[in-house]
């Protein structure tokens, strides 16, 4: 049995990942407007990745014994300055994801709900993953200074990024 507290902050969390596969998709929209096939793809596919870690708490919770309650999803931005800028804003959402998390498991240590505890150690480790990839690809776009032949070529790296879901 989950306490009305955490139920409400895991389903405050199922919000914010279905709003992380939503605000995903459009970065996604807004790379193929011009034409940057492959890091569409790469948001296609970390939309896809959102959408896991939403259903996975989603489930959780049933699991759990508790209910889920789905809220409005606020509407994304549409439009970017530029890959870099973008992918800027991606980190930036990835940081408020990992605070989020990190509260959430500080309500679960402070109700000493264990079973809580351990299921959000998956996203605690998650989000050490999620912060170094948009990092690593924010350095790659300043080595290439976001122009150019290297786009086109990072571009076509991004084009073979798959989703594979967990067994
Ligand atoms: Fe679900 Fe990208 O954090």
């Amino acid at each position: 049995m989950l306490s009305r507290k955490l139920q409400d902050a895991l389903n405050e969390q199922i919000n914010r990942e279905f709003f992380s596969e939503y605000f995903y998709l459009s970065m996604s929209a807004y790379l193929e407007s011009v034409e940057l096939e492959g890091f569409a793809n790469y948001f296609n596919v970390q939309a896809q990745e959102e959408h896991f870690h939403a259903m996975k708490m989603f489930n959780f919770v049933h699991d759990k014994g508790g209910r889920v309650l789905l809220k409005a999803l606020k509407e994304p931005r549409a439009d970017f300055k530029s890959v870099i800028k973008l992918i800027e804003e991606a980190l930036d959402h990835e940081r408020y994801i990992t605070k989020s998390i990190n509260e959430l498991m500080d309500i679960a240590i402070k109700e000493n709900d264990h079973s809580v505890k351990s299921f959000l150690e998956w996203y605690v480790d998650e989000q050490v993953e999620e912060e170094a990839t948009m990092s690593k690809l924010i350095a790659k776009l300043k080595l290439i200074n976001g122009e150019g032949l290297g786009l086109l070529t990072l571009d076509n790296e991004l084009l073979t990024r798959t989703f594979t879901p967990e067994a």
